[in-house]
């Protein structure tokens, strides 16, 4: 035999053995069912450009409980309602730690972030102190005067673009209005501004961080390589992370002085009352309870999780909105009616009373979930689910985007219909587990309350005070409504659209 064929005969073999020894170490193992795993690579070839999708295709084949293997990372798939519950319910805590990515490590952040920090003492302590200082209602009341300034500012801005004729890019204002409003509530100053010749190096940071964070890293399903960087990724993040943690230090250095300086009587007086003074008066009295270290980094959590996924979501619903003229009419008509007059904007208060408001965003969270994979969880041991073993490690990745779409849950699942939800009870708090855009269980995201007010008063001031048309004159329907999978799940095409002032 010579040595070609010798060679082509080897591989053949080696492939077979290595194709039975999966399959049959699958059966053995009692992994939950899923594809053929290739030598070396896994089941990466099908992740493609746009995970979500692929795997809500593959799910149809194998289940709503799958297993991938992502390079040397088992990767187990929820893609059903039911299976949801018995994760995040019945075994919360078993799935209640994370499975780190590469760039969650850079600058040293999974070490101290409520993100990343698996669900033990130091991620109890955060979590308390983060929402008896920004996540209670009592916070968020208090901080309602603060939303009502900024949105006025968004449609000052808006009002601008309208009698200039000029097209609103709405993710970037969107994002500009939350941030600032974070950025008001924690620093007592405006992060950004609307027009090109204010600062943008926040924002820009932010943004550059969402985008780079969220490509997928191959040092993620292969360690071995994360000495080498081969995309370059992890040098990027450092790079943005370290800006931004920069900009939160010598914030707190200036205020730590000022706050040195002041005496007892000014105090009172020149109090800026926000969120970054009382943590600083928590950290002087008790650095153990809250560490300088855990305060930048809750600065990093707040803005990544906060802005583009609110942003995003409210660019998603206008979209929505100006596809379907005649959902925008009859959400504008509820708040028309229910402020009798166009020159009272609605108040945070009202969002009760606005039920086909609420509809419009439960219906954008279905179809648009901004972490279409909630955060991965990881399992903290074997755990026997319905006769299969989800093993310790493990990265869970609940596929909300496909639950969204499941026509065994939702009559048809790809129109855009708030009707749906209207007279059913179903909310997005955690508790339906057919639509958990936060997640649910005790990894639940912490600014629940504080998105659902921004988001309302966002959506309801844009369509109540004016009406949308495409540029160019391009038909509603025509919009492009194709999605870029990152850390928050983007639209394609930013939104482009010219208000008229009702
Ligand atoms: C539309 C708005 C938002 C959506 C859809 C959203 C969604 C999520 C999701 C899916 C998770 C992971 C849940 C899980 O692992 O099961 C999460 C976690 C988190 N979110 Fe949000 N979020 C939003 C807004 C916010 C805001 C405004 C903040 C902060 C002000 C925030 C802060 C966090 C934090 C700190 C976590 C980590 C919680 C933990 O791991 O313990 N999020 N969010």
């Amino acid at each position: 035999m010579d040595y070609p064929t010798f060679f082509i005969l080897m591989s053949f073999l080696l492939a077979c053995i290595h194709a039975f020894s999966t399959l049959f170490s699958r059966r053995n193992s009692r992994l939950p069912p899923g594809p053929y795993a290739f030598p070396i690579i896994g089941n990466l070839l099908k992740l493609g450009g746009k995970p979500h999708q692929s795997l809500a295709t593959l799910s149809k084949c194998y289940g709503p409980l799958m297993s991938l293997k992502l390079g040397s990372l088992t990767t187990i798939v929820v893609s059903s309602p039911h299976i949801a519950k018995v994760f995040f319910h019945t075994h919360d805590r078993l799935f209640s730690s994370r499975a780190i990515p590469e760039a969650a490590r850079v600058v040293d952040h999974h070490k101290f972030s409520i993100v990343w920090l698996p669900a033990g003492d130091q991620w109890r302590r955060l979590r308390r102190i983060t929402k008896e200082y920004l996540f209670s209602m009592q916070c968020i009341d208090a901080t309602e005067l603060l939303r009502k300034e900024k949105v006025r500012e968004l449609l000052e801005h808006v009002d601008r673009c309208c009698k200039n004729g000029r097209p609103v890019n709405v993710g970037e204002v969107a994002f500009t209005t939350i941030l600032n409003i974070f950025s008001n509530v924690v620093f007592s100053t405006d992060f950004a501004g609307y027009d090109s010749v204010s600062s943008q190096v926040f924002k820009d940071n932010v943004r550059a961080l969402m985008e780079v964070g969220g490509k997928p890293n191959v040092v993620d399903y292969f360690p071995i390589l994360q000495p080498l960087d081969p995309q370059g990724l992890t040098r990027w993040v450092y790079a943005c992370g370290k800006k931004l943690l920069t900009i939160f230090d010598e914030i707190i250095d200036q205020r730590t002085e000022r706050m040195s300086n002041l005496s007892l009587h000014d105090d009172v007086l020149s109090s800026k009352n926000d969120v970054l003074e009382s943590l600083l008066r928590l950290n002087l009295k008790d650095e153990s309870e809250f560490s300088r270290n855990d305060m930048r980094h809750f600065f990093l959590d707040l803005f990544m999780a906060g802005t583009d996924t609110i942003s995003s979501t409210l660019e998603w619903a206008m979209a929505e909105l100006i596809r379907n003229p005649e959902k925008m009419e009859t959400a504008r008509l509820e708040l028309v009616k229910f402020t009798q007059n166009r020159t009272k904007n609605i108040h945070e208060e009202d969002i009760s009373q606005l039920p086909y408001l609420q509809a419009t965003i439960k219906e954008t969270f279905r179809l648009h979930p901004p972490a279409p994979f909630l955060i991965p969880h990881q399992a903290i041991q074997n755990v026997d689910i319905q006769g299969f073993i989800v093993p310790k490690n493990a990265q869970i990745l609940c596929n909300v985007w496909a639950m969204g779409r499941d026509p065994d849950i939702w009559p048809n699942p790809e129109v855009f219909m708030p009707e749906r939800f209207l007279d059913v009870e179903i909310d997005f708090k955690g508790q339906d587990f057919e639509l958990i855009p936060f997640g649910t269980g005790r990894r639940i995201c912490p600014g629940l309350n504080f998105a659902h007010r921004m988001l309302h008063i966002v959506l309801g001031s844009l369509i109540q005070n004016y009406d949308w048309r495409l540029e160019r004159n391009k038909r509603p329907y025509d919009l492009d409504m194709g999605e870029k999978f990152g850390l928050t799940l983007q639209r394609n095409v930013p939104l482009m659209a010219i208000p008229i002032k009702l």
